[in-house]
C-alpha cells in the first residue's frame, strides 16, 4: 500500500491510518480523501486488522478540508464540484459504515472536516490541548457532509451553536457535549488509545459488527443514501457561491473577511 498523504501501522491487530501532511495540519484534498477511503476499506478487509485507529501526524489530528483546494473547486463545474463532494461523503461513510471498531486519536486542532473525523469514528480520545471547531460559516459554506456525523455525535441543541458560532472548544467541552468519550494528558494519548483498542480486541468481531448496525438501525435517521445525496448537493452549491470565494480567499489571504467590514 503505497499512499502519498498517509501512513500505516499495523501492529497485533491494531492498524493505525496518519494523515501525514503536517506542514497543512493535515487539511485534506482529494488525494488524502481518496486514500483514506482506499485505507479504511482495505483494512476493513484485511484479516489481520481488528481495530482501526485515526491519527494525524505533526502538530494536529486535521485541520479539515484544504481550502486550497477549496479555492480551485470554486472554479469548478456544478458536475465537478459535486463529484468531490460525493467522494467526501463517500469516505466518511467508508468509516462510518466499516464493520471493525473505529477509534479517533485526537491531538491539536480538528477543525471543520477535522471534527467530522473526530464525530465519524466509533469511539474518540481528545489530548488536554486539543481544540475543535465548525469554522465553516466563517469561509461562507457549511458543514454539510460531516453534518450527519456532527448532529449524531452532539445533538441538534449543540449543533445550532457551534455550526452557526463557529466558536473553538476545547477537549472538556468536547467531552461534555458527546463529541469525545475521554480527555488525556498528550503524552498519555497512546496509551490510553491502546489501552480502548486492547478492549475493543477483547470483543467478538462479528458481535460488533452486529453492535454497530444494530446501532445505525436504532439512530432517529439513518445516514442513508437520501441524506448522502442531500449533504453532497448542499457543499456543492455552495463552494461556488460570492460568501464561500470571499470566506476562503481572506483565510489564505491572512485578512479578515469582508463582511467583517459592515
Ligand atoms: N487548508 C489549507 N491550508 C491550511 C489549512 C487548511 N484548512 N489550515 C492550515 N493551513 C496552512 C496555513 O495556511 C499555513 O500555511 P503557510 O505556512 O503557507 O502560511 C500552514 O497551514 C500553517 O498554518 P498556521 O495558521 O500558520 O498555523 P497555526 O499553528 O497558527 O494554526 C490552525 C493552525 C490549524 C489552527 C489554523 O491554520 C487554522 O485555523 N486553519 C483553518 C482550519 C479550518 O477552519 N478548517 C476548516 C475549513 S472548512
Amino acid at each position: 500500500m503505497d499512499y502519498q498523504a498517509l501512513q500505516l501501522d499495523i501492529a497485533d491487530g491494531i492498524a493505525t491510518i496518519w494523515m501525514n501532511r503536517p506542514d497543512r495540519h493535515n487539511a485534506f484534498d482529494e488525494t488524502l480523501i481518496a486514500e483514506l477511503d482506499d485505507a479504511f476499506r482495505r483494512l476493513d478487509d484485511d484479516p489481520h486488522t481488528r481495530v482501526i485507529v485515526l491519527g494525524g501526524r505533526g502538530k494536529s489530528f486535521s485541520a479539515g478540508a484544504d481550502l486550497n483546494w477549496m479555492r480551485r473547486a470554486a472554479g469548478y463545474t456544478v458536475e465537478e464540484n459535486l463529484r468531490d463532494a460525493r467522494a467526501l461523503a463517500a469516505t466518511l461513510r467508508s468509516i462510518d459504515r466499516a464493520h471493525k471498531p473505529t477509534i479517533a486519536r485526537i491531538h491539536g486542532a480538528a477543525l471543520g472536516g477535522g471534527t467530522g473525523l473526530a464525530c465519524v469514528c466509533n469511539v474518540a480520545i481528545a489530548t488536554t490541548e486539543a481544540s475543535f471547531a465548525t469554522t465553516e460559516v466563517k469561509f461562507g459554506i457549511v458543514p454539510a457532509t460531516i453534518g450527519p456525523y456532527v448532529v449524531r455525535a452532539i445533538g441538534e441543541r449543540n449543533a445550532y451553536r457551534y455550526f452557526l458560532t463557529a466558536e473553538r472548544f476545547d477537549a472538556n467541552e468536547a467531552r461534555r457535549i458527546g463529541m469525545v468519550h475521554d480527555v488525556c494528558a498528550p503524552d498519555d494519548l497512546d496509551g490510553r488509545v491502546h489501552a480502548i483498542a486492547s478492549s475493543l480486541l477483547i470483543g467478538g468481531p462479528r458481535a460488533q459488527f452486529a453492535a454497530k448496525q444494530l446501532i445505525h438501525s436504532l439512530v432517529h435517521r439513518a445516514v442513508d443514501e437520501v441524506v448522502i445525496e442531500e449533504t453532497a448537493q448542499c457543499i456543492a452549491n455552495l463552494r461556488a457561491t460570492p460568501d464561500a470565494k470571499e470566506g476562503i480567499a481572506a483565510f489564505l489571504e491572512k485578512r479578515p473577511p469582508g463582511w467583517l467590514e459592515v
